[in-house]
């Protein structure tokens, strides 16, 4: 297996703000996944970004780790952002990272050793990152902001693309960019849900740095204008608070 200490881990610093643009996989036509990792790719998305329910979770069962190496196969070098909803996220980590997961996402709210889980992910050498629901206090994730590469905020409650972008995530985002600053921590900030050209400047200056987007950029005409605009409109506001 190999290895990669946390520190060699690519985080992106406060001072290098950079938005990213994460195509979503589940608003994917299903009957051509292998043929949307690489459009999504090749249309400019920084990572591609994968579902993974229980039916339990969330009210939704959607892809496992096949899926996963598929992706892989595909295309080996498009980083695979992969988001458990799952209640039991600690007993599929070993089989993800098996899978081709670059960064494994857990929620807080998940029935397991949370802190735990996420060590584990990053004693195995991939990115590890933290997702709250809508419900859910940006505080509850405090306490885990320094073992984590990346932070989630749901726009919507999880379970289905093309939704509505819910606005209560934008406070939630301000906080968790006031902690990063305040504790000189490196996390990215992602935000997950409803995400296109209008939501993509509210949270961007809100302090998100990684946008993940299904039904705007697999929905739009044209893959490559979707993610080069939503970068556009993104890329011109600063974080809240943020100097120049
Ligand atoms: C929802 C998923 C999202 C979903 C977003 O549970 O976590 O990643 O694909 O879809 P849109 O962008 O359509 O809201
Ligand atoms: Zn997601």
């Amino acid at each position: 297996m190999h290895h990669v200490t946390p520190s060699s881990v690519k985080t992106f610093h406060r001072k290098e703000f950079k938005i990213r643009i994460f195509p979503s996989l589940l608003a994917a036509d299903y009957g051509r996944l292998a043929e949307a990792c690489r459009k999504a790719q090749e249309a400019g998305g920084d990572a591609l970004h994968l579902d993974i329910m229980d039916g339990v979770f969330v009210p939704n069962i959607s892809m496992g780790p096949e899926v996963v190496r598929m992706t892989k196969r595909e295309t080996p070098h498009f980083h695979r952002h992969v988001h458990l909803m799952l209640l039991h996220p600690d007993l599929y980590i070993e089989r993800f990272i098996e899978a081709g997961a670059n960064t494994l996402l857990i929620h807080i709210e998940a029935a397991c050793d949370v802190k735990g889980a996420l060590l584990e992910i990053r004693r195995r050498g991939i990115r590890a990152g933290i997702t709250l629901n809508p419900e859910t206090p940006a505080e509850k994730v405090f306490p885990v902001l320094d073992q984590v590469e990346e932070v989630l905020v749901m726009s919507v409650c999880p379970g289905y693309g093309g939704q509505r972008f819910m606005p209560e995530a934008l406070p939630k985002i301000r906080t968790l960019w006031r902690q990063r600053t305040e504790r000189s921590l490196s996390f990215d900030i992602a935000v997950d849900g409803g995400i296109d050209l209008e939501t993509a400047p509210l949270v961007a200056e809100a302090g998100a740095n990684l946008l993940i987007a299904g039904t705007s950029i697999f929905g739009a005409p044209d893959i490559r204008t979707a993610i080069s605009s939503m970068r556009l409109a993104a890329e011109k506001v600063r974080p809240h608070g943020e100097e120049g």
